[in-house]
């Protein structure tokens, strides 16, 4: 078993998520050997601002070095394939960002290729991280809120309001053809799935696009930045600024979410409320260190983060004492700390407690059957092939 520390490391991208990697990874005390950037300049300033010692010219030279253990991929969702195809072939652990690819025939690829490798193989779905999801995911495991029977919520963001926000999320050939759904509201659907262990079976979906036509910037443009640009050409967008999805899950439980770039003053607000038969949770990734649990015979309770009051999960997942406040870049070291678990023995766990290639891969698949049913106006059963019903059922559901 090897330790964090002897464990080497090097990220692709280094834009807004891939900096949030680098840095967890160096307070886990992960070696981060050098780090990919979109040329061999750009790589360089990102390299120096970050303080890391290399930018690698190429994903050859990258995967020349022999000291990179494991590669984590934050590149623009297009990469995400073909990049991970040669990390794997490389013979190298990998992280992901989501989504995993860009269709699930390639998604489904590399669950394949990943489980023949035998490397450790992970989906940055971090939202499942905030210490508090962690011990929903075992409270209800555990028969706190009963029989799930209801799960609603939203994903809102404001940051691509206006027709002059521009990002290569709108390109679908970059960013993939179901944008907001793909984008967040796979935190989302991955989140609610994960913590009450059950499956999306159905879905009925409405995709709206609001603003048809963007000003696209003529220079490059990073993400979520508030400056604008003096120059810009117009760009007929066709994915969607909105999503609202029905869904069914595999006990019968009933679902709906509402998913926007468009929400004015919602920064990145995800919310859920789990309604059980005999009690229900509800959690605001803008406030993550408060749990409501709601009862009907006795008074409403806030949980705040607390490792003396969560389960074994949230605690493992938890840092810092109670009332000093835990946030976004946690989640990234408390779910590589558990992918580095795995590297340190050389191979994934019969059961990994992070979300896997296989979870990526399902998630594509909610995403096939969301954009089938929204073209066609009707419910769309989640098509799964058998590879990933059993790769799912050996993953970690409680
Ligand atoms: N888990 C999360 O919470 C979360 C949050 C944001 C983004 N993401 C995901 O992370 C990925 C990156 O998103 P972002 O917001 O950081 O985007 P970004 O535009 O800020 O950064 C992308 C980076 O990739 C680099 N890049 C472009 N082409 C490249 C190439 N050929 N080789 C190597 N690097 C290249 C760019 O230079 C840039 O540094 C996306 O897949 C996105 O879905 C996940």
């Amino acid at each position: 078993m090897r330790r964090p520390s002897e464990i080497g490391a090097a990220v692709i991208g280094s834009g807004f998520i891939g900096t949030v990697h680098i840095e967890a990874l160096r307070r886990m005390g992960v070696q981060v050997h050098g780090l990919l950037g979109s040329t061999p300049e750009r790589g360089a300033v990102s390299a120096e601002r970050i303080g890391l010692p290399t930018a690698y010219a190429s994903i050859d030279e990258l995967l020349a070095d022999d000291r990179v253990d494991v590669v984590h991929v934050t590149s623009p969702n297009h990469l995400h394939h073909p990049q991970v195809k040669r990390i794997l072939a490389a013979g190298r652990h990998v992280v992901c960002e989501k989504p995993l690819a860009m269709t699930s025939e390639e998604s489904g690829e590399l669950v394949r290729l990943a489980a023949e490798s035998g490397r450790v193989n992970a989906v940055n779905f971090n939202i499942r991280f905030y210490p508090l999801n962690q011990h929903v995911h075992q409270l209800i495991a555990d028969g706190g809120v009963g029989d799930v029977r209801l799960v609603s919520g939203h994903y809102f963001q404001d940051w691509l309001l206006l027709e002059t926000d521009w990002n290569w999320r709108l390109v679908p050939g970059l960013g993939g053809s179901l944008r907001a759904v793909g984008d967040i509201g796979s935190h989302w659907l991955d989140l609610v799935a994960f913590m009450t262990g059950l499956r999306i079976t159905e879905v009925m979906a409405d995709l709206e696009t609001f603003i048809p036509v963007r000003r696209e910037p003529t220079g490059p443009v990073e993400t979520f930045s508030t400056e604008r640009a003096a120059e810009t050409v117009a760009r007929a967008i066709g994915t969607e600024d909105i999503a609202t999805i029905l869904l069914r899950f595999d006990n019968g439980a009933r679902g709906t979410v509402a998913i926007s770039q468009l929400s004015a003053g919602r920064k990145n607000s995800l919310e859920y409320e789990i309604d059980g038969s005999s009690a229900a949770l509800s959690w605001d990734s803008e406030q993550p260190d408060q749990l409501w649990i709601g009862h009907r015979e006795g008074p409403n309770e806030i949980l705040i983060r607390n490792p003396a009051l969560m389960g074994t999960l949230g605690r493992e997942a938890a840092f810092l004492p109670g009332g000093h406040v835990e946030g976004f870049a946690d989640t990234f070291r408390a779910l590589f700390s558990a992918v580095y678990a795995d590297v340190g023995e050389g191979r994934p766990a019969d059961r990994p407690v992070y979300p896997t290639f296989a979870e990526g891969h399902d998630e594509m698949l909610v995403g096939d059957a969301v954009a089938r049913s929204a073209a066609d106006g009707r419910w769309v059963a989640v098509e799964r092939g058998e590879l990933t019903r059993t790769q799912l059922e050996e993953s970690a559901r409680p």
